[in-house]
C-alpha cells in the first residue's frame, strides 16, 4: 500500500524506514520530509492539509501517519476523515491532551489520575497564593503549546512568581501564557510510555528513556531530547502493570466516555517517586527520538499496527518487539538549542553502517551538488542495536566516530541510569 508520513524529523524518517522494510509498503510520500527522506520515499512539499488530503486521494494513499503534535492539533486527522482516508493520530478534540495543559490536568484531577498536585489560572493573586502554599522548588508551565519550552522550574518562590508573571502577561510564551499551571515538583526518575490506541483498546510499547537537558550529566537547557533507549531495566513488570491501569486505561476509557475517543499514540510522561508513577504530561505522538529506539526494535509489521489503529480496531493486530536493545544518541549542530547554526557538510564513513549501527537523518538538507548538509537543531541520531544496552550503546558511539560535521555535539552518557 502507498504510505503518507507528515512532518520532517528524525521520528518521520525512522517511521520510514521501518515502513520500508515492510512487505506492505509500496510507495512512501512524506510531507515534507528531509534532505534524506528521498532515499526512502518521494517529498511533497504540500502543507495545506486539504490539499494534502486531495494529494493523498489521488496518489491512492491507504494510510496516512502523522509525525507531530502541531497538525494534529490543528485538526488534520479531522480533515482526513471527512474524506474517508485512514489516517493514524488523534483527531483534534482529542489532541487537547497536549494541546493545552490546563485540559489536562483538569482531565486528570476529574477522572482520579495520579499527577503532580496543581491549580491553573490566568489570575496573578491566585497564582501568588498557591505558589505560596508549596514546598521549592515550583514548577511553573505555559498552558499552550511552546516547542517544549513552556515550563519553569523555579528554585523558589519569588522565581516562581516571575515566572507566571511574565507567562500571564504575555512577555514570555505570548498567548500560549494566557492561562498557566502551577504545581508541586515531583523528585523521582522520567520514563516515557507509549500506547497505541484504536480509542478504546491498547497495546503498551516497550518502556523507554529520553535525556532532555543537552549535557552530559543531565546539565544544560531542555531540549527535545537529546537519546533515548528501550527498553529500559528502570521500568519493572509491576511497574508497567501499575501505568497501564492507573494512567493508560483510565485515560482511554475517559476519553472515549467523553466523547473524543483516542486513536493513535499516546505518550505518557511519568515521574516514578518511590516507586509510584505520576503524570507529568501527555502527548498525541510519538516521542522524537523515543521513536527511533522503538521502530528499531519492532518486528511485526508496522503497516498492520498503524493501520489497524487508525482503522479502529486492534483486536487482530499484534505488536512484536525484539529482545535486543536499541540506544539512540542524537548529534545536534553547534547551536542548538539557542540559535540555527550555518548548515555544515555531513560525512558517514563508508561502511560504517549496519543493521546494528545506523543513522536516522532529522535536521538535513540537500545541497547544491547532492550533498546532505546539517541544517536543523537536532541533525540526526546515531543508532546503535545490541544483546544488552551496552552493547548497544557501544554501537551508537562507534558509529558517532564515523560521522564528522564541523559544530557537531552529542551527550556522552545516553542510557547512563540504565547502566549504574
Ligand atoms: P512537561 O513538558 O510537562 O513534560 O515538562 C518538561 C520537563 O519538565 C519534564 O520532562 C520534567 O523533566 C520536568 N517537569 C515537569 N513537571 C514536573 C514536576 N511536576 N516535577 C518535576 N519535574 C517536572
Ligand atoms: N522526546 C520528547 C518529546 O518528543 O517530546
Amino acid at each position: 500500500m502507498n504510505v503518507l508520513i507528515v512532518g520532517s524529523g528524525g521520528r518521520e524518517y525512522a517511521i520510514g524506514r521501518a515502513l520500508k522494510a515492510d512487505k506492505k509498503c509500496e510507495k512512501i510520500y512524506f510531507a515534507s520530509g528531509n534532505g534524506a527522506s528521498e532515499k526512502l520515499g518521494e517529498n511533497v512539499a504540500i502543507k495545506d492539509f486539504e490539499e494534502l488530503a486531495d494529494f493523498a486521494i489521488k496518489n491512492d494513499v491507504k494510510l496516512t501517519i502523522v509525525g507531530g503534535e502541531e497538525p494534529l492539533t490543528k485538526g488534520i486527522v479531522d480533515i482526513f476523515r471527512a474524506k474517508n482516508l485512514t489516517i493514524f493520530g488523534p483527531a483534534k478534540n482529542a489532541a487537547r491532551l497536549e494541546g493545552s495543559k490546563a485540559f489536562m490536568k483538569n482531565f486528570l484531577n476529574k477522572y482520579h489520575i495520579p499527577t503532580a498536585r496543581y491549580i491553573e489560572t490566568d489570575n496573578l493573586n491566585e497564582a501568588k497564593k498557591f505558589i505560596d502554599t508549596l514546598k521549592e522548588p515550583i514548577v511553573v508551565k505555559a498552558d499552550g503549546l511552546c516547542a517544549g519550552k513552556g515550563v519553569i522550574i523555579a528554585q523558589n518562590r519569588q522565581e516562581a512568581f516571575n515566572a507566571a508573571k511574565d507567562m500571564l502577561s504575555g512577555v514570555s510564551f505570548a498567548q500560549a501564557g494566557e492561562r498557566i499551571v502551577i504545581e508541586e515538583f515531583l523528585e523521582g526518575f522520567e520514563l516515557s510510555v507509549f500506547a497505541i490506541s484504536d480509542g478504546k483498546d491498547f497495546i503498551v510499547l516497550p518502556v523507554c528513556q529520553d535525556h532532555k537537558r543537552l549535557l552530559t550529566g543531565d546539565r544544560g537547557p531542555n531540549t527535545g531530547g537529546m537519546g533515548a533507549y528501550a527498553r529500559t531495566p528502570l521500568a519493572s513488570q509491576e511497574l508497567t502493570d501499575k501505568i497501564a491501569a492507573r494512567i493508560i486505561k483510565p485515560t482511554i476509557e475517559a476519553m472515549n466516555a467523553e466523547n473524543s475517543p483516542f486513536t493513535g499514540v499516546l505518550f505518557c510522561g511519568i515521574m516514578v517517586v518511590d516507586g509510584e508513577p505520576y503524570t507529568l504530561e501527555f502527548n498525541v505522538r510519538f516521542g522524537d527520538p523515543e521513536c527511533e529506539a522503538l521502530t528499531a526494535l519492532l518486528v511485526s509489521s508496522p503497516i498492520d499496527l498503524f493501520y489497524a489503529a487508525a482503522k479502529g480496531d486492534l483486536s487482530g493486530a499484534k505488536a512484536t518487539f525484539s529482545d535486543k536493545s536499541a540506544v539512540g544518541v542524537v548529534v545536534a549542530s553547534q547551536n542548538y538549542p539557542y540559535k540555527p547554526s550555518d548548515p555544515k557538510p555531513i560525512t558517514v564513513e563508508q561502511n560504517a553502517q549496519n543493521e546494528n549501527a545506523y543513522v536516522i537523518y532529522a535536521g538535513v538538507t540537500k545541497g547544491e551538488n547532492g550533498e546532505l548538509l546539517a541544517s536543523g537543531g537536532r541533525v540526526l541520531v546515531a543508532m546503535g542495536l545490541g544483546d544488552t544496552i551496552k552493547a548497544a550503546r557501544q554501537n551508537a558511539y562507534d558509529l558517532i566516530g564515523k560521522i564528522r560535521f564541523e559544530g557537531m555535539q552529542f551527550r556522552t552518557d545516553i542510557a547512563y541510569q540504565a547502566l549504574q
